[in-house]
């Protein structure tokens, strides 16, 4: 929590600089009266529109939530060119959205990037990206030196603690930036190191992300609401370190659906470069089905309003998909 204060105060800060649009902010109210009564037909778009600029990475992590939809056979039919892009901003969707995401497959394969990133800045967005970092390095660091986002996240990996620690050195002076990692019920022990890694370059902000089981897999790797291990470590490291880093703590999974709490039917949405629509960071783009932006109330047909009576309405169980992601019981973003 402490994180994500010192984030919004400082992103809220950013925005009073260039302030967002009228209509931003009429859609962001229309979405804050649905968190109060949520409907299954919205009169507003996502707050919260998140664009993959690829579906390639230059690594092929096994638990990667992208799933089969990562390293396609043809990656630049999923590369988001500035033609996509510019196309993309003349849609409701971005026009009404107050949080411009920017991700991947590693969101730095795209030749474009820059380009849009330098574009974003004409807009009262907050802007983020979520990168490995290892593409960024030499003169590409330069130039994302001059036009970042909002907020950056590095995510931290074994391959990459070079690269994070060059970029977050970069950039720390420049904008918000959090490490972002995934705690796994195999190796609590992990937070220690990351904590330690974390003071050895001077990071703050962390971000400790639960397993998520892509397609069902690693289930013992998930951290369930009653892992006392877990609970025990978090105290710990609030006592000795609550003063020393502003940590977002991932959330337990529930053993049994008691809380539905997930604002992303509401609120959020990420699409690739033609404007296919994923309902939430865990399902891919796919216009069958759940429509695209350049369509008709896209956002408002039966695949967008089942999720939405699955979370809000439906008293037992929940979509299978959800079932263990732990955004169900506790909202990450809760904005
Ligand atoms: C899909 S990646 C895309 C951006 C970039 N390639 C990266 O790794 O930062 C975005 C974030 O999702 C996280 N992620 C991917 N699969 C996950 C899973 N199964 N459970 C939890 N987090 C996951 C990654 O660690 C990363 O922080
Ligand atoms: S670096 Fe990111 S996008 Fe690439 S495989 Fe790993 S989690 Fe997935
Ligand atoms: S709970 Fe997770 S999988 Fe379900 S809608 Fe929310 S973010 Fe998506």
């Amino acid at each position: 929590m402490k994180l994500l204060l010192n984030i919004y105060f400082r992103a809220f800060l950013s925005l009073l600089k260039r302030p967002p649009n009228l209509r931003v902010l009429t859609n962001y109210a229309k979405y804050y009266l649905a968190r109060i009564k949520p409907k299954l037909k919205l009169n507003f778009t996502p707050t919260n529109l998140v664009i993959y600029t690829t579906k390639s990475c230059n690594l092929n992590c096994d638990f990667c939530f992208i799933g089969d939809d990562l390293n396609p056979e043809n990656p630049k039919r999923y590369e988001l060119t500035f033609d996509d892009y510019k196309k993309i901003k003349e849609s409701n969707f971005f026009k009404n959205a107050l949080r411009l995401g920017l991700l991947g497959g590693e969101p730095f394969i795209a030749k474009d990037i820059f380009l849009i990133l330098e574009d974003l800045k004409k807009y009262g967005k907050i802007t983020t990206v979520v990168t490995n970092a290892m593409l960024l390095k030499g003169e590409t660091l330069e130039r994302f030196k001059k036009c970042p986002p909002t907020i950056l996240g590095l995510s931290l990996y074994p391959e990459n603690k070079e690269d994070v620690q060059r970029v977050f050195e970069a950039l720390d002076s420049k904008t918000i930036v959090w490490i972002q990692t995934i705690i796994e019920a195999t190796d609590l022990n992990k937070i220690y190191r990351v904590l330690e890694y974390c003071k050895m370059i001077g990071c703050k902000n962390i971000r400790m992300g639960n397993y998520y089981p892509t397609y069902g897999k690693g289930m013992d790797h998930v951290i369930f609401e009653d892992n006392e291990d877990y609970r025990a470590i978090r105290k710990d490291v609030e006592k000795k370190f609550g003063r020393e880093f502003n940590i977002d703590w991932l959330a337990p999974v529930q053993r049994k659906v008691k809380k539905k709490a997930c604002l992303q039917p509401l609120s959020y949405i990420h699409i690739d470069n033609r404007g296919e629509i994923g309902a939430c960071f865990m399902r891919s783009p796919n216009a069958d089905i759940y429509g695209n932006i350049f369509d008709q109330n896209a956002w408002n047909n039966k695949a967008n309003q089942d999720l939405r009576n699955n979370m809000y309405f439906k008293r037992e169980g929940c979509d299978p998909w959800c079932r263990f992601c732990e955004n169900l019981g506790e909202d990450l973003y809760k904005v």
